[in-house]
């Protein structure tokens, strides 16, 4: 199953398997490179040369690398161009839409540049997994411009990563928003460099934070099986890895790879609940698969078996978390916007996107349990009122600080405003005058995060370690932004719940000092999950690591 984790392969296929269970609605949809006309298609790229994909080089790293990383390998939302669509496409068609760009989207229209340029980028794309490829390095990357850095502190409740400090509180209010386009939409994508010596995870005093397991490649969700053992999704490898314990030094008693294969994995959950599950669940980006599972098992005894698909289509957001009911009743699957803010009334592949939808856990009745939630990248159930939570990444290009990621309860049914409206009344300005209806019955989550931050997975803390006022407090990774200015995230925040079931809006960071003073990036949280000693684990794809938070007292 390896060649279908390429979007080209993964398109068709999930084309046909679409196509065939949703009947003609689908049908229709087009399969060129983002609508492109048949005219684009037919265009010859004049300038294929190494002389030229050198040139391509260049302007790649000038104009392009700072959101699609500096080895086109794509950053955070931002899609990789060494495999997928863009190296699918015909040159013609990524000539075409990388001239008109598509703004509402983050991707900026090229047009400024000479066509010559355009077609050399072109080239140098194309030759990037070729024998002889220019291969773009971080370093030749400008560094951040120091006018930025030492921009003015940041007007509160807002802030940035320059401030983020263990321990601080913030609280976003709907009143603190500005209005769409105070500010310009940037591209500052994560710089990533080697972590050095001198960096590590910074917690409040009285935690200590180990390095629990690195070397892993791309790490992204973390869960807690009933029995101890840690599972954690590497996504891009399409692999469940299994670390047991925790040694007296601080790392795992053994790892291994408990099945491989898989299509974008992240979701995983245990069912059914209690200490003895029967299955083990995985979301890859177009389905829902179980496993037979029993305590213990280092490696799937029997292959997937299929329950059921996940609207997708190779485009956009591809996570999909999982979690159950407390009852056992009710799966509950995050699927992402397939864009920033298409419009699923003339976008039909938005359908069923941006939901968190609810199946029996047989993977049967499919149905939709709360939507217009962009992209709900982790899940969480209250082990005491038994509610659903999500940790959500809001739309880009309105500006530095719209719009606002958010945690919140989800509301059966509930209706949280994508694409047309975001927290509460507030209209997206690219949607003006559309679903007038739909204003009052926008939902303002519980907690509003810094904008652009990429919160990512979420736990409820039920761990006996951490000191009595973290009990059921909520902890979050946020990726960290690139539609900002000026960084923000790259760290994992804690939502007290001071005891209640309820938040308050207030959010802690509580790990920090993932970018250094320079602005470059070296860790990016993404998955947290707490340990049978009450100790927090943290993976990082930025360095490729498991952290391990643990409170001394000290
Ligand atoms: C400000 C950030 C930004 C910059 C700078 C940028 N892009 Fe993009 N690009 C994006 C985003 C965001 C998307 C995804 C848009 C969407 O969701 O449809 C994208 C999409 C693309 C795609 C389509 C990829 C796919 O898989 O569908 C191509 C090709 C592309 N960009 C090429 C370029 C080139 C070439 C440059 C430099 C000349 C460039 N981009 C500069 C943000 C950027």
């Amino acid at each position: 199953m390896k060649s279908s984790r390429f979007p080209a392969a993964r398109w068709s296929l999930g084309f046909l398997i679409l196509a065939s269970a949703l009947g003609p609605a689908l049908t229709a949809q087009s399969s060129s490179f983002h609508d492109a006309p048949a005219t684009a298609a037919g265009l010859e790229n004049p300038f294929t040369t190494q002389q030229d994909a050198q040139v391509g080089m260049k302007q790649f790293h000038d104009k392009c690398a700072v959101c699609h990383g500096p080895k086109a390998q794509g950053t955070g939302n931002i899609p990789p161009l060494t495999k997928g669509p863009a190296q699918a496409a015909k040159p013609g068609e990524i000539f075409w839409y990388i001239t008109k760009g598509d703004v509402a989207n983050g991707m900026p229209s090229w047009a400024s540049l000479t066509d010559q340029h355009r077609w050399q980028i072109i080239t140098f794309l194309r030759n990037l997994n070729g024998p002889n490829a220019a291969r773009p390095n971080a370093a030749a990357v400008e560094p951040p411009d120091a006018s930025i850095l030492n921009a003015p502190r940041p007007t509160p409740p807002f802030t940035d990563f320059r401030f983020e400090k263990p321990g601080t509180i913030h609280r976003i209010s709907v009143v603190d928003l500005p209005p769409p386009f105070t500010t310009a939409s940037s591209g500052n994508g994560p710089r990533l460099v080697p972590r050095p010596e001198s960096a590590w995870p910074q917690a409040p005093a009285g935690f200590k934070v180990e390095l629990y397991a690195t070397g892993l490649h791309n790490p992204r969700l973390i869960r807690t099986a009933p029995n101890g053992d840690f599972f954690v999704a590497e996504s891009e490898t399409g692999r469940i890895l299994v670390f047991r314990g925790i040694t007296a030094d601080g790392k795992p008693q053994s790892t291994g790879v408990f099945a491989s294969g898989l299509n974008q994995p992240f979701g995983i959950a245990f069912y059914p609940a209690g200490p003895n599950p029967k299955w083990i669940y995985i979301g890859n980006t177009d389905s829902v698969v179980r496993f037979p599972y029993r305590n213990g098992d280092r490696t799937a005894s029997a292959p997937p078996e299929h329950l059921a698909d996940l609207p997708a289509n190779g485009k956009g957001h591809w996570t999909r978390d999982i979690r159950f009911a407390l009852d056992g009743n009710t799966m509950f699957v995050s699927v992402g916007s397939g864009s920033n803010v298409d419009d699923p009334d003339t976008h039909p592949e938005e359908t069923n996107r941006a939901t968190i939808l609810a199946f029996n856990p047989d993977g049967s009745g499919m149905r939709v349990y709360a939507s217009g939630i962009r992209n709900a990248v982790g899940l969480a159930i209250n082990p005491h009122t038994g509610e659903l939570w999500c940790s959500v990444n809001e739309r880009d290009a309105l500006g530095d600080n719209l719009v606002p990621d958010y945690i919140t309860h989800v509301e059966p049914g509930g209706f949280y405003g994508w694409p047309w409206w975001y927290i509460g009344s507030h209209q997206d300005p690219r949607h003006q005058g559309k679903h007038p209806e739909l204003k009052d019955k926008v939902i303002v989550p519980d907690v509003l995060l810094q904008p652009h931050n990429a919160s990512l997975e979420m736990t409820f803390y039920d761990g006996k370690q951490f000191p009595d006022q973290y009990q059921d407090d909520i902890f979050a990774s946020e990726h960290g932004s690139w539609n900002r200015a000026i960084r923000t995230g790259y760290e994992v925040i804690r939502v007290p719940m001071h005891h209640g079931g309820r938040a308050t809006g207030e959010f802690q960071e509580f790990l920090t000092g993932f970018v250094l003073p320079d602005g470059n990036v070296w860790g990016r949280p993404v998955g947290v999950t707490v340990a049978p000693d009450g100790s927090l684990l943290v993976t990082d794809d930025g360095s490729n690591s498991i952290w391990r938070v643990s409170y001394t007292g000290k």
